[in-house]
This record gives C-alpha cells, structure tokens and sequence, in this order.
C-alpha cells in the first residue's frame, strides 16, 4: 500500500452508539487497567486469533465480544464487520495535546492489517504519515515532533484529520505518529484483521481513497 494513502470505509452504526458503548465499558474497565494504562482490550481469548492470544496488545480483556453478548451491540457488529480472525480488537486513548513517538507497527504481525475507528476525535488530532521504513531513533520519545516538526523531518509527508465513525486503513509500516492536538482525550478502536481473500474483497468494495 502507498505510505501516503489513506482510504476509508462508512459503517453501519452511528457514532453516538459508539460512543455510548465506549462510555460504558470505560466505567466498567477503566483504560488505566488495560496495556500501557491507556487501552482496553475488548475481546478475550477466545474471540482472538490463536497465535495472538498471548499478545501484549490482548490481556487484560474487558470481555465483551461475542458470548451472545447484547450490552454492546456496535462494539460487536464492528468486529463481525471482517469475515476473517481478528488478531487484537482495542481501545486506545491518547491524552489531549499529545503526540505518540515516530514508529512503525511491525509488532502486529505478518499477514495483519490493521485498522481504526476514532470515536471520539477533533480537529486538531492529526495523522502524520511519512514514506520512510526507518530511521535511525526508532522509537522516538514521547512529545518530540508536533505536526509542523514532522512536517520538516519528512520532505515527503501527509497530515490529516481523519473523522470519527469511519473504518480508516492505511500503511502502518512506514514511519509515522499520530498528534491530539484538540482538548480532549482521543479514543479510537483498533482493529487487526489476519486477512484473507474474503476480507480483502469487503475492503476493496467498500473503502475509497481519502483525497483530501
Ligand atoms: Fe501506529
């Protein structure tokens, strides 16, 4: 996939669903118990792929995917949404005003695809993507590059907004972070999929190239 392409999909559900559901299941297991005290991993062992199961992105699980579950029906929904195992299934939060590291998701594994729903996001948090496989600080600290820094370190670069309740993918092996530059907490689900034929033809019939 193009390192400076982005496409998306619409979903079924609304955003105020899932942010209702986010909102309930935060109050039931709080981020700060989940992976690096700022995730909620939503599906439990048995719902993930066999060889993630034991992943760090995986455990502690807030458990309420599948079992017949009805208390979060658009949680739910979106992960039957891929006709494919999934590989991990989560919640992440990034404080306001705040920017991940330069890195790659290489950790995810080989043959995932990874994809993301921000639930809730503003304007001001922006994706920065680069066409660079590596640099030499990988991974970079914690705060150091505001979109006009990346911007400078990256010749070839794309920064963008993406918008809550779509199903956003693009090429997570080239450098890049993601910057909250809005007030308040950014929440997004992460989706990895071990794709196959059929998930790759639900990709490529419903998502469109974001040319903006
Ligand atoms: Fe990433």
């Amino acid at each position: 996939m193009d390192p400076l392409k982005i496409y998306r999909a619409p979903l079924p559900i609304s955003v105020k669903a899932l942010k209702a559901e986010v909102s309930k299941v935060s109050k039931i297991f709080p981020f700060e118990l989940g992976p690096f005290a700022s995730s909620i991993p939503l599906a439990g062992k048995n719902c993930i792929a066999s060889s993630h199961r034991e992943h760090y992105n995986n455990f502690p699980a807030a458990n309420i995917i599948g079992n017949n579950n009805f208390e979060f029906p658009a949680l739910n929904r979106i992960f039957n949404i891929f006709d494919a195992p999934k590989t991990a299934f989560r919640l992440i939060r990034r404080p306001p005003q705040a920017t991940y590291e330069l890195h790659v998701d290489t950790d995810r594994g080989k043959g995932v695809w990874r994809f993301q729903v921000p639930i809730v996001s503003g304007p001001k948090a922006v994706i920065c993507l680069s066409d660079k496989k590596s640099i030499k600080e990988v991974r970079s600290e914690e705060d150091a590059y505001t979109p006009e820094k990346f911007r400078e370190r990256f010749k070839n670069h794309r920064i963008s907004t993406l918008e809550e309740g779509w199903l956003y993918g693009f090429n997570v092996d080239h450098i890049h972070t993601l910057h909250n530059g809005d007030l308040n907490a950014r929440i997004t689900l992460i989706i990895d999929v071990l794709m196959n034929s059929t998930s790759k033809g639900w990709w490529q019939k419903n998502s469109l190239e974001v040319l903006i």
